[in-house]
């Protein structure tokens, strides 16, 4: 296995989580069961992820100079993330109000304060100067911009690029076409594509000539080859109590797995195990696996 140098430009929030059996209506109030704080934005949980897998991770980001960017800071410390990438900022730390349903369905809303201000230019400095990196992952929860350059400074050293394009938004022509990998759930695959991926007529519609996931909850996931391959890998059957950041337990497990010399399938493999892992607990990254659990996953 080779060493996985992995960049993640992208968001970093505090979630702010409300467990209810049922969601209020328009003007409804509810009560609802339990309240947490926690770890999370896409870029972030990516991160995370990857390096309990074992990644060297470097995040590039940039967080308010209040109480919730001190604490990320110390959290990306602790799991041995490089945050020499990290900037501060007066403009406050992304936040997400989270509100999860009694099936550990969610609805978040993002707020990205300080994660808009990630500038191009440090994230491509940043890029240029990381030692064997060989994968770049970024979101959408930062300026595409940043993204796109991000990428072009990736591909320009001959780096893989993964887009995980959550939360969707129209994504350029250009930056698609730096995408070596592009990760969407079900809804993220519609509003590319223009239908769900119902068919495997419909993924094999998806980007000819380029490698694709597409992630589908407890359905597992669906890798598209470059050369219009299918393969289905399912997901273990499990009890949700809260789906919020699977999505990214998959992508950070697969980069780590790729970036370590694995192949698509393996990569998808572990990736799965993970996010199914994950849904099993409450919130974000307090719900990923940890190295010692990650290493008994066969
Ligand atoms: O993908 C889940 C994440 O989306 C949450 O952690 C929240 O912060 C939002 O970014």
């Amino acid at each position: 296995m080779k060493p996985a140098v992995i960049a993640v430009v992208g968001s970093a929030m505090m979630d702010l989580t409300a467990y209810a059996q049922l969601l209020p209506e328009p003007g409804q109030t509810l009560a609802g069961q339990h309240f947490t704080t926690g770890f999370g934005g896409k870029g972030a949980n990516q991160s995370v992820m990857a390096a309990h897998c074992g990644a060297e991770v470097h995040f590039i980001g940039k967080l308010g100079e209040d109480v919730f960017g001190a604490s990320i800071l110390d959290n990306f410390v602790k799991v041995g993330i490089n945050t020499e990438y990290v900037e501060r900022s007066e403009t406050p730390t992304g936040v997400a109000h989270i509100w999860v349903d009694g099936n550990g369905e969610n609805r978040i809303i993002i707020i990205p304060g300080a994660n808009h201000e990630i500038g191009s230019a440090k994230a491509v400095d940043a890029i240029n100067s990381i030692k064997d990196l060989s994968i770049v992952v970024a979101q959408c929860e930062i300026k595409q911009e940043v993204t796109l350059n991000a990428f072009k400074a990736a591909k320009a050293r001959g780096c893989t690029t993964i887009l995980n394009p959550a939360p969707y938004q129209e994504i350029s022509a250009e930056l698609f076409e730096l995408c070596d990998w592009i990760i969407p759930n079900e809804i993220e695959f519609r509003e590319l594509c223009g239908e769900l991926p119902a068919s495997d007529e419909i993924l094999k519609s998806f980007r000819p000539g380029k490698n694709s996931v597409v992630t589908l909850g407890s359905q597992g996931a669906v890798y598209i080859s470059a050369d219009r391959q299918l393969l289905r890998v399912p997901a273990p059957k499990v009890t949700a109590v809260d789906t919020t950041g699977a999505g990214d337990a998959f992508v950070g497990a697969f980069a780590f797995s790729l970036a370590s010399g694995s192949d698509p399938a393996s990569a998808m493999t572990l990736g799965i195990k993970i996010a199914s892992l994950s849904v099993t607990g409450k919130g974000a990254q307090s719900s990923y696996p940890d190295q010692a659990e990650i290493a008994t996953l066969s």
